[in-house]
């Protein structure tokens, strides 16, 4: 591998709206420079997540986690394998692991610390991308947002925003499993025929339709709205509300590339129909995640979960890609494929 480079990614400026041409760029180094130290393992990369969540790290802002820095390869969760371990690492040349979301992983290899990676453990029936997928963040944050802050229940009139979505989408299919009768909202109309058809909601209303808002009221009033794209619709959603509703707040897509976000005018809806609204993060769960990942893994195997991935090809892609998120551009999770799993049986394609 002498002379051999690799390419990463990396931000370049920090996009003041809407993400640009210019917010990231791309170099090539030698691969000799990196180097697996204590505790370290140098992992190539096969698949990167795209996460509504990236443009808020972009941000020079307080979060629930630091800022990317100007120069720093772009943060991602990934599936990657060990090409080499570093002295006293617990994993081993060949292991197949996810990286937490935190590492730098917009690039085709990367020493990344032991403590950050997961060696994966396949459930029965299922394959490396539903790491990234149901057993993955999106699952995650739609199993303990609608069933611990949202405590659907049978019975419930359940609302879901971002529907046609790697959350919403799921969300949808598990609201489903616990009994509730399930609306959806997504943009267009092919999205909302696929929810209606595949996923099997019992309407999917189409908000780019002017007429939208309308039409939902004839479903009259709501237990459990799961909030993915805050703004306009959680302010209407906000007037729909029973009495005891509950709102996990989980995302605020529509306003993510506004750098001043307007208020909402229907709160006070919260206070007559002594509803709750909770902002939740799914990191909070960790502890609980064998738990939900048993569960999901279940309705993986016995083929009641649907899986749906929309795929970009290409490490030299993911920025032209990252914004389809606030576009509608993707139905399902969107991925980024860097590179093809090194032993496709320890890969489980
Ligand atoms: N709280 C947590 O721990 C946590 C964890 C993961 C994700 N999240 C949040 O969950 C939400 C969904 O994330 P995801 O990964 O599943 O993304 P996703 O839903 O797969 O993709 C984003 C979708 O948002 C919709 N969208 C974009 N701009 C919009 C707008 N202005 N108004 C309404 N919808 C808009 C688009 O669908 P349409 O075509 O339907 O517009 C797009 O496909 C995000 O808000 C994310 O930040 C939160």
């Amino acid at each position: 591998m002498a002379g051999a480079t690799y390419t990463r990614i990396y931000l370049h400026e920090r996009p003041v709206a809407d993400i640009t041409p210019t917010t990231f760029k791309s170099e090539q180094l030698p691969l000799s420079s990196l180097v697996p130290g204590e505790n370290e393992v140098l992992v190539k990369v096969h698949w990167l997540s795209l996460d509504p969540a990236m443009r808020g790290w972009l941000n020079d802002k307080r979060s629930y986690v630091p800022p990317v820095k100007i120069g720093e390869t772009m943060r991602a969760g990934g599936l990657a394998t060990v090409i080499k371990a570093g002295p006293g690492s617990e994993l081993k040349e060949g292991d197949v692991v996810s990286t937490r979301p935190g590492m730098r992983c917009w690039t085709e290899y990367a020493v990344v610390k032991t403590k950050d990676c997961e060696k994966l453990v396949y459930p029965k029936g299922a394959n490396m991308l539903d790491f990234l997928g149901a057993l993955g963040m999106p699952g995650l944050t739609a199993y303990f947002g609608l069933l611990h802050v949202g405590a659907v229940k049978a019975g419930d009139v359940l609302v879901v925003s971002g529907a046609a979505g790697a959350v919403g989408s799921l969300v949808c299919q598990i609201g489903k499993k616990k009994g509730a009768k399930v609306y959806a909202i997504a943009g267009g109309k092919e999205k909302c025929k696929w929810l209606e058809e595949e996923v099997g909601v019992e309407k999917a209303f189409d908000y780019k339709d002017p007429k939208w808002k309308e039409e939902f009221k004839k479903v009259g009033y709501l237990d459990v709205y799961f909030d993915n794209v805050g703004g306009e619709t959680l302010d209407f959603m906000l007037t729909r509300l029973k009495v005891g509703a509950r709102i996990p707040l989980c995302g605020a897509i529509s306003d993510y590339n506004n750098p001043h976000p307007k208020g909402l005018s229907g709160y006070m809806n919260l206070i007559s129909q002594r509803a709750k609204i909770e902002g939740f993060i799914v990191f909070d769960y960790a502890k609980e995640y064998p738990a939900a990942i048993s569960e999901m893994a279940s309705w993986l195997a016995d083929g009641t979960l649907k899986r749906k991935f929309h795929i970009v090809e290409g490490l030299d892609n993911a920025p032209k890609a990252l914004p389809m998120l606030f576009t509608g551009g993707n139905t399902g999770k969107l991925v980024v494929k860097v590179s093809d799993p090194v032993n496709k049986d320890a890969a489980k394609l």
